[in-house]
């Protein structure tokens, strides 16, 4: 039908139930109201109002960055002199003061061209919003979460200064135990979060893990 929503009354690749529900959700409108790229910005702000890990001046690798409502918290929160690294496979319209790599963080050349911006520095902080394409498979689907989410903490492991920190999103299911040990194993303390802000039909969780033993 022809709308403001949808003027050239072209099927629209998103469902009735699905606009419906994203033009009522508040988390959107907030979102369009303080200019942030997209929702999952609360996702972020929620997890650091309760563990504190945003502070100013850090540098912070963003993994799974675009559209780049993470990156503009971290742009706010870590003030000038934080340094930010934000990568995707996607292309990110520029922040003033992020510095993007469009790569595919899951291949060496990929990850070789994120260690190439960093050079030897290693950052305070790593967070990953990484999310694998969903095949609607759930088995297939968790295991790509999971994979993706592996590869995020080998990079924290090979890029973080000691007691430094990582967020890293993680969807509820096989390997998540497995997944958390193996953060345990590297961090002082963790916890498996859920903001409000993530919705409950989705598996995504997010564990917080603070003070890096060291590489
Ligand atoms: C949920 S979105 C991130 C949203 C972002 N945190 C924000 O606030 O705008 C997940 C992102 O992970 C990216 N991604 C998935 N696999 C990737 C990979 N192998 N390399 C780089 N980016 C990847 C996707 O392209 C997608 O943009």
């Amino acid at each position: 039908m022809a709308g403001p929503l949808n003027p050239s009354k072209r099927k629209h690749r998103f469902g009735k139930a699905w606009m419906h529900e994203h033009v009522t959700d508040p988390y959107v409108r907030e979102a369009q109201r303080r200019g942030y790229r997209s929702r999952a910005a609360f996702k972020l702000l929620e997890l650091d109002q309760r563990d504190r890990f945003l502070r100013p001046g850090i540098g912070a690798v963003d993994l799974g960055a675009a559209p780049g409502s993470w990156a503009q918290v971290l742009r706010e929160r870590l003030g000038p002199k934080g340094r930010i690294v934000a990568v995707d496979l996607l292309p990110m319209a520029p922040i003033a003061g992020v510095e993007v790599v469009q790569a595919d963080f899951a291949t060496d050349e990929g990850l070789a061209a994120v260690e190439a911006k960093l050079g030897k520095t290693r950052v305070d902080l790593v967070v990953s919003d990484l999310s694998p394409n969903l095949s609607g498979i759930d088995a297939v689907d968790q295991a790509r979460s999971v994979h993706l989410a592996e590869l995020a903490l080998e990079f924290a492991r090979m890029h973080l200064r000691e007691g430094g920190d990582l967020v890293v999103k993680v969807f509820q299911g096989s390997g998540l135990a497995e997944f958390q040990r193996a953060v345990g194993a590297c961090f002082a303390k963790t916890w498996l979060r859920k903001p409000g802000a993530s919705r409950d039909r989705s598996r995504e969780h997010y564990i917080v893990a603070r003070g890096f033993r060291g590489a």
